[in-house]
């Protein structure tokens, strides 16, 4: 027997929708949805006519916002950008105070900024809720940060930790186990209040940019095994495999070496020779690079993973290009492969601490322009499960940040700088070993210059800083006179 009126609503029956719903549904949640085009909500409806919680699927906006409770809560699953603004302009009118706006939508940060404070003038509450783990985690689990009104999250947070993803509560490892009707019991809830306004999906953006390095950074170790060793797709496959068991542990190594061993269906040829190498991009990794940008926070790893996806998109420029510019000569190599191998998976560790440091050093100051009070251990935890870049290795962010919650940067964690230490011979190795054979691996030499950067007490922007004087009087300040006095030359004064 139906509730009279539902737990929840949720506007938006496409992939994540769909399967958020009946997540929600699936915890004995009653929800409403609601889409813009109304067969989808029939459909939808007719072919799920049993969930625990119930379905309730409604024709109009005014039909769907009847049938919630007050203060009602509806979750917007819309395409980011306008149609999330033509949703709520459509709600508005129709909801009462204290109603709570939830975007579960990839938004712009900025844009959350400005939805809130909107809202808030009418009198309405607005969450801005990061939603990660594509479609099996939006069904089984996802990782959820929502921002924005406290209060509001409070009447949400129910729901919302019901629904997420679940780690153990001392190893911080996944709890597997869901299934249709069969929710994950017990655990620590990938979920949690990030912070005010747009700290949600700013904190998902950052998500975003780690996930585009992280593919990007196995890819290259995929080339380099490839190119140097001339491995074949499934070999790299059970490396990627055996990878899988040790520190690099993760959701897309385990992914990478289902896909090498994967065969198309049509040639029986490796799946990834026949899939063409130009790579898409919805934008969330270029909005943490153009964020990075601006706020002035090196993050050249992330931003090269963006840069690397646009290179592979022009690909008939490169058929040309690869006729007429010449690399290094084919030579094979004489060394180890087991070593190689080995090496190659610690250039892979190092260049992903680097880029993980990276995003939450963006996270850092961000919070300090935001205002934002963010708890990097539990944003590393609620990363654990349900979403793309789910590793054990945030463990170790959670476990440093625990420790040292002021950290001035990942790699001067102890147990960061010391893994470094250990490998940093052999990513030096890589990097040089992929610059003899000409094969590009823009975030791994990147990382280790973000490294090297790092660790230099002196850098050459001293020369830099003389020509800036020289061309444009910008002066420079002195080693030998303390910080904040400026100084300028008459040039050419060289004689
Ligand atoms: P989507 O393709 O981004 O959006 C399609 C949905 O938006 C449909 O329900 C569509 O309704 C509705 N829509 C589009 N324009 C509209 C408008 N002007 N007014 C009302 N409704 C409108 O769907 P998705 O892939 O499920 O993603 C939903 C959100 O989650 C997005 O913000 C996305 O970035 C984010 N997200 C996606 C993933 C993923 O893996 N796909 C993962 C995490 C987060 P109609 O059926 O009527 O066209
Ligand atoms: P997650 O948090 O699970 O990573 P996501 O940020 O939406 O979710 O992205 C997961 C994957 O789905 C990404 O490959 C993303 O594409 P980009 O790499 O180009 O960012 C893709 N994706 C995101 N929104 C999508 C949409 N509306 N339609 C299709 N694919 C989408």
């Amino acid at each position: 027997m139906p509730k009279e009126y539902s737990d929840i609503g949720l506007i938006g029956l496409a992939v994540m929708g769909q399967n958020l719903a009946l997540n929600i549904a699936d915890h004995g949640f009653q929800i409403s949805v609601y889409n813009r085009t109304t067969e989808k909500t029939d459909k939808f409806i007719a072919e799920n006519p049993n969930t625990p919680g119930g379905l309730v699927g409604t024709k109009t906006l005014e039909e769907f916002v009847k049938s919630l409770a007050k203060p009602r809560k509806m979750v917007i699953l819309v395409q980011a950008g306008r149609a999330t603004d033509a949703v709520i302009d459509g709600l508005v009118p129709l909801l009462e105070q204290d109603d709570i706006i939830i975007d579960g939508g990839n938004a712009l940060w900025t844009d959350t900024i400005r939805r809130e404070k909107a809202l808030k003038e009418k009198g309405l509450r607005f969450i801005g809720s990061g939603v990660s783990g594509g479609e099996e985690g939006a069904r089984f689990g996802p990782a959820l940060m929502p921002g924005g009104d406290k209060a509001a999250y409070k009447e949400l947070e129910k729901i919302w930790n019901a629904v997420a993803a679940k780690v153990d509560r001392k190893t911080g490892k996944p709890i597997p186990g869901a299934a249709p009707g069969k929710p994950v019991k017990g655990g620590v809830p990938c979920a949690t209040y990030i912070g005010e306004n747009g700290a949600g999906h700013y904190v998902k953006m950052v998500h975003n940019g780690i996930e585009y390095g992280d593919m990007q950074m196995i890819c290259e170790a995929y080339a380099i095994l490839k190119g140097v060793l001339g491995l074949k797709a499934a070999e790299m496959g059970a490396i990627f495999s055996e990878w899988n068991r040790g520190a690099l542990d993760s959701f897309l190594i385990e992914i990478t070496a289902d896909i090498l061993k994967q065969k198309d269906p049509v040639t029986k040829k490796p799946f990834v020779d026949i899939v063409l190498d130009t790579a898409g991009q919805k934008g969330t990794g270029k909005w943490t690079s153009v964020n990075a940008l601006d706020m002035g926070v090196p993050a050249p790893t992330i931003a090269e993973s963006v840069f690397a996806r646009c290179l592979s998109a022009v690909k008939e420029e490169r058929v040309a290009a690869s006729k007429i510019l010449k690399g290094p000569k084919a030579k094979s190599y004489t060394g180890s492969k087991k070593a190689l191998i080995e090496a190659i998976h610690d250039a892979l560790y190092c260049s992903k601490i680097c880029s993980y440091a990276q995003g939450f050093q963006l996270m850092r100051e961000a919070q300090k322009e935001y205002g934002w009070k963010l708890d990097f251990g539990r944003i590393a935890q609620i990363w654990r499960g349900g979403c793309i870049i789910r590793a054990a290795f945030l463990q170790k962010i959670t476990e440093a940040y625990k420790k040292n919650p002021r950290l001035a940067n990942l790699l001067l964690d102890p147990y960061f700088n010391k893994t470094i230490q250990t490998a940093q011979a052999n990513w030096r190795k890589v990097v040089s070993l992929a610059v003899e054979h000409g094969i590009s691996v823009p975030t791994f030499s990147s990382a280790l210059s973000y490294y090297d950067g790092y660790r230099s007490a002196r850098l050459p922007a001293n020369l830099l800083q003389g020509q800036r004087d020289y061309f444009g009087a910008h002066t420079y300040e002195r080693v030998d006179v303390k910080r904040g006095k400026f100084f300028h030359i008459d040039w050419p004064d060289a004689k």
